[in-house]
């Protein structure tokens, strides 16, 4: 028996158990985004002497979903949202037009290789999603809201949890809803919280909306085998503003107050009604309410006889608003006041007149 040195064994085995005809190679495991589109390929490499003469795809099912003979390019067989996407001599790729839930599992590449025979590559496709939502909201105190999220593969969610985390930052839960079909809502939320029964778009609506229900919302989507997928938007509620003018006059100088409570603070303008002159200088002060509003008063000093002239406005402006609001300063009011203030002087000098004409 002749004995070899190992380096020379080592070379030999590698050469006697190298293929000598066609191999197929493909990668093991990949990762494709719901609703998109994905591509996936085997590489084949055949030696001299080899000829391709079909190439087959097999789906998750084992079903064939893509089917042709290189040398007749007219004979292409495929189904629905697959496409070939790359014929070369050593390689063969298939296009998924949109990555659907169902297609995540193993394709399998089948080479007819004349005269070698049948040669296989398989590649597994695992399907990830996002979760979606809307984004940021803004509400309006005492209406509704509803804050959404999506997420592509239902069958994996076990529960939808809800959790919502205020403005000092602790979080607390809110709702949840199961895939056994129970929903849950906190005792604190009940009587204004809602729940859709949905493992996939899952809705939390809350009637009327409160403005200590600002704060960030999490939907966290609880899968299997994925883990947890979670997605935060953030909830402002807006008070709207009633803006409302009172004013006095001191001898011929009006002082006129605008008053406005909200969420957040509202703007606030003075202006002359139909011209393109805004009145100033204005003082403005604010002051904080106990419920999360805030009282803005904006006080101006002007003639009297501006009033009877010109139809002066203050007009609030809020981005809670479509419109701005805008309130008069009341003429009709105001020429009573004048009426009151000339009767009181005369009465007065009357009675100084009569005092007067008493004593002389
Ligand atoms: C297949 O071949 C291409 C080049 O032709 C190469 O870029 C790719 O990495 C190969 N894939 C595998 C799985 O071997
Ligand atoms: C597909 O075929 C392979 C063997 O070729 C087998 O192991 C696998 O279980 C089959 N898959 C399905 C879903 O039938
Ligand atoms: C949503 O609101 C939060 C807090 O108000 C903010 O940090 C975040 O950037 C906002 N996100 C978007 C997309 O506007
Ligand atoms: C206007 O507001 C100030 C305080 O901001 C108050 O002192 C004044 O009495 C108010 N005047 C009127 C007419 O309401
Ligand atoms: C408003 O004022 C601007 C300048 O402040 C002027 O250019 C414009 O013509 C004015 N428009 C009207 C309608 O008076
Ligand atoms: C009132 O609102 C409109 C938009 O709705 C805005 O363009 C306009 O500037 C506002 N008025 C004033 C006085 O700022």
């Amino acid at each position: 028996m002749s004995r070899c040195a190992p380096p020379l064994c080592l070379w030999l085995a590698v050469v006697l158990l190298a293929p000598l005809h066609a191999k197929v190679t493909a990668p093991a495991q990949q990762h494709a985004a719901l609703g998109l589109p994905f591509m996936l390929g085997c590489n084949v490499t055949t030696e001299d002497g080899e000829v391709l003469k079909q190439v087959r795809w097999l789906d998750v099912r084992n079903k064939t979903i893509l089917h042709y003979q290189p040398q007749r390019p007219g004979d292409l067989i495929s189904h629905d949202g697959v496409e070939l996407a790359k014929q070369r001599a050593h390689t063969s790729a298939i296009a998924l037009e949109k990555v659907k839930a169902g297609d995540e599992g193993c394709y399998t590449c089948v080479f007819d290789v004349y005269p070698t025979g049948q040669q296989q590559g398989k590649t597994c496709l695992s399907v990830t999603a996002r979760v979606e939502s809307v984004g940021n909201k803004t509400a309006v105190q005492g209406k509704p809201v509803t804050l959404s999220c999506s997420y592509g593969l239902t069958e994996k969610v076990q529960q939808v949890l809800w959790r919502k985390t205020a403005e000092q930052g602790d979080t607390v839960t809110v709702a949840s809803y199961t895939k056994q079909g129970s929903v849950t809502v906190e005792t604190v939320f009940q009587d204004r919280v809602k729940l859709s029964r949905s493992l996939g778009h899952s809705q939390l609506t809350i009637n009327p909306v409160h403005t200590e229900d600002e704060g960030c919302y999490t939907c966290d989507f609880h899968t299997y085998p994925l883990g947890s997928k979670s997605m935060t938007a953030c909830l402002a509620v807006y008070v709207l503003p009633r803006p409302e003018v009172s004013y006095s006059i001191d001898v011929d100088v009006v002082q006129a107050n605008c008053t406005a409570v909200s969420r957040p603070p509202a703007e606030l303008i003075w202006n002359v009604e139909n011209h393109n002159r805004s009145l100033g200088p204005s003082e403005t002060s604010s002051y904080q309410q106990g419920d999360g509003t805030t009282m803005v008063v904006s006080t101006i000093h002007l003639q009297a006889k501006l009033l009877d002239e010109e139809q002066v406005t203050c007009t609030a402006l809020h981005q809670g608003l479509e419109t701005n609001i805008s309130v008069h300063l009341n003429r009709t009011r105001n020429t009573h006041i004048i009426l009151l203030s000339v009767g009181c002087v005369v009465l007065v000098l009357l009675i100084c007149l009569c005092v007067c004409l008493k004593k002389c």
